[in-house]
Formats: structure tokens, C-alpha cells, sequence
């Protein structure tokens, strides 16, 4: 897989995504990731890439010109085109595991008050939010979107197991409390039933935890 992140603030894309996990299935040539400067295809003199909104309005906006020609030099026929922005479909697990099927994408990262929307309308496959708030640019947000699509790769995590029982692998619950050694901390102690070897009554005290925990923090999973 090859990931393009286009963006006025490439570090900024790339600093998550050079360490640890990601920075493992890079180096074992799992995903290439690249980031670049769309001011880089600005032909002006200035090297600008925004400008003022048509119809008035406070603020600036991304211009078509730079962006159409970095997406022109980067795509391939297999290429899916992202772009985010808190306008998008709201980011979900189930989005990450359909582009962790993708051969190639460029994510495009707004800035100011977004991208001329011809961007949108001839070149975006995919508008995407990561979650109802506002970024001040999208580098950030095509960082998180890369991390999740790429530790979905196979052989990205060590343990394949650790895919399975996590929150969001059953889209409807979130996972049970977890803990580890020592059984007791502070005179705070470990559930005894997970110290008692016995496997049902374990699977039975997670599937209990999880939904109370789903049903504290997050109702609408549960459509309450
Ligand atoms: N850019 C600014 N805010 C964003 C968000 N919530 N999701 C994606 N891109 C963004």
C-alpha cells in the first residue's frame, strides 16, 4: 500500500507516523508514506495557495490550481481521493478496515476554511471528519486516519489476536476493564474472577463490563 498526504504542513503529518508500530510496518515495506508540500505546485511567484472567498465571507481558501496539479502528478488509476475536512463522513473502524484494502490513497488536508469545492467535485472520492470539532489544518487528522488504516495491514500489529477483542471489532460495544499484575494495588484489588482460571465465567464477567461500560460512556452504540 502507498499513502500521499498532501498538506501545507507535512511534519506535522509525519512526526505520529514515524514512530513505533507505524514506523515498523514502514520499515518492513508494508505501507510507503510520503508527505508533501502542496505549495510545492503553487506557480506563483509568492508560493500561495489560498485566497479570498467569492461572495465575501471572513477567511481564506485553499485554490484549485495547486491542488488539481499535485493530484495530477500523484494519482494512478487505482488511486482513491480523501479529503479531510469536518464536513466529511464522520471516521469509523469499519472505514478503516475498507481502506486498509486500498492499493493507493491520497489524503488532502484542508486548511484556512477548506479547498474550492470544483477540488471536491471532480477529484474526492471520500470527504472524511475524525470527529465533530474543528482542527486547525487536516495534517493532523490524515495522521490519525493513516495510523488506523495501517495498523489494519497484515503483520502491521505482532499479535493478530489483538485485532479481535478490541472496541470497535463488534462496532456495538466497547471493550471490558482490563488489568494486570499486581492482584493487589493499594488495596485496590484485581476482579477474583479473573484470577479464577475459570474461562465461562471470565467470558461471561467481560461480556457483563462491556456493556455496562457501553451503556456509561457511550448510549448511542447501544441506540439508547
Ligand atoms: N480538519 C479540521 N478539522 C477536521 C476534522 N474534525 N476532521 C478532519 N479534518 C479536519
Amino acid at each position: 500500500m502507498r499513502i500521499d498526504i498532501l498538506t501545507l504542513f507535512p511534519e506535522i503529518a509525519l512526526a505520529p507516523l514515524s514512530e513505533s508500530i507505524i514506523q515498523r510496518a514502514r520499515a518492513a515495506g508494508l505501507v510507503e508514506i510520503h508527505a508533501h508540500n502542496i505549495r510545492d505546485w503553487s506557480t506563483d511567484k509568492h508560493r500561495r495557495t489560498d485566497d479570498t472567498l467569492c461572495g465575501g465571507g471572513q477567511g481564506m481558501l485553499m485554490m484549485p490550481g495547486p491542488i488539481f496539479a499535485a493530484i495530477e502528478e500523484l494519482r494512478r488509476p487505482e488511486t482513491k481521493i480523501i479529503l479531510m475536512t469536518p464536513q466529511g463522513r464522520v471516521f469509523k473502524q469499519a472505514i478503516a478496515r475498507e481502506l486498509s484494502e486500498a492499493q493507493h490513497l491520497i489524503l488532502l488536508c484542508g486548511h484556512y476554511e477548506g479547498v474550492d469545492h470544483r477540488v471536491i467535485e471532480s477529484l474526492v472520492d471520500l470527504e472524511l471528519s475524525i470527529g465533530d470539532y474543528v482542527l486547525t489544518n487536516g495534517a493532523i487528522a490524515a495522521a490519525v486516519v493513516t495510523d488506523a488504516i495501517v495498523r489494519l495491514l497484515p503483520g502491521a500489529l505482532g499479535d493478530e489476536r489483538s485485532h479481535q477483542d478490541e472496541s470497535f471489532s463488534d462496532p456495538n460495544l466497547l471493550e471490558a476493564p482490563a488489568y494486570t499484575r499486581p492482584i493487589d494495588f493499594r488495596g485496590m484489588k484485581v476482579p477474583e474472577v479473573l484470577t479464577s482460571g475459570h474461562h465461562a465465567k471470565i467470558i461471561k464477567w467481560k461480556q457483563e463490563k462491556a456493556l455496562e461500560r457501553t451503556r456509561a460512556n457511550r448510549p448511542d452504540l447501544l441506540g439508547e
